[in-house]
């Protein structure tokens, strides 16, 4: 069956699908932007889960249950904080998504939402992110079909027009003709 991608605009906190990531720090002991959102609307026993899981580094992935939230699970990783591309961003925010399908097939995920990862505190370009993720992405989706739906969750509308836009821009030129 081949995968589906889906770009949705909301609360990445209210899905029923089988795993949402979260854009956490290397703690894991929860933060601003889509961080909080999901420790509130999970309840404090995810704090308390979360300190058994000791860190994440960035570019890494760690799963935990979803409490409180309607998801299954919550995969927890940590994207790279931009620093003009000079510390090996770019790859680290890669193996952010790719480790969060990994560990999504190792727990025989089948649905997956992401945020736009590192795009909001940690200042990562959002078209330059926006690449990233649809490489690493399309590149999994040759070699996985295990994962059935994978959700692009924006939160703002102009991040949803500007997703929705590289998503469907031809892929070369000829289509324009
Ligand atoms: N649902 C979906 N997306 C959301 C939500 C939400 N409820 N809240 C915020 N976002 C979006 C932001 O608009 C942004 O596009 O998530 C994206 C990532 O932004 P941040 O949450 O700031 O994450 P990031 O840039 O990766 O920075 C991580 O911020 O919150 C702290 O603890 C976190 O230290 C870590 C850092």
């Amino acid at each position: 069956m081949d995968n589906i991608i889906e770009i949705i605009k909301g609360d990445i906190t209210t899905l029923k699908v089988g795993a949402i990531v979260n854009a956490a720090n290397s703690s894991l002991m929860g933060g601003g932007g889509v961080d909080g959102a999901i420790h509130r609307a999970a309840g404090p026993q995810l704090k308390e889960y979360c300190r058994s899981l000791k860190g994440c580094q960035a570019g890494e992935a760690k799963i935990s249950p979803s409490f409180q939230l309607k998801c299954k699970h919550i995969i927890h990783t940590v994207g790279p904080v931009w620093n003009n591309g000079t510390q090996n961003e770019e790859a680290l925010l890669a193996s952010a998504y790719r480790r969060s399908l990994e560990v999504a097939i190792e727990n025989k995920i089948q649905s997956i939402a992401f945020p736009s990862i590192s795009t909001g505190a940690y200042r990562f370009p959002f078209d330059k992110a926006t690449l990233i993720a649809k490489n690493e992405i399309e590149r999994f989706m040759k070699t996985n079909n295990t994962l059935q739906t994978i959700i692009l969750v924006t939160f703002s509308e102009s991040d949803y027009n500007q997703l929705k836009r590289i998503y469907e821009k031809p892929k070369n030129n000829y289509q324009n003709q």
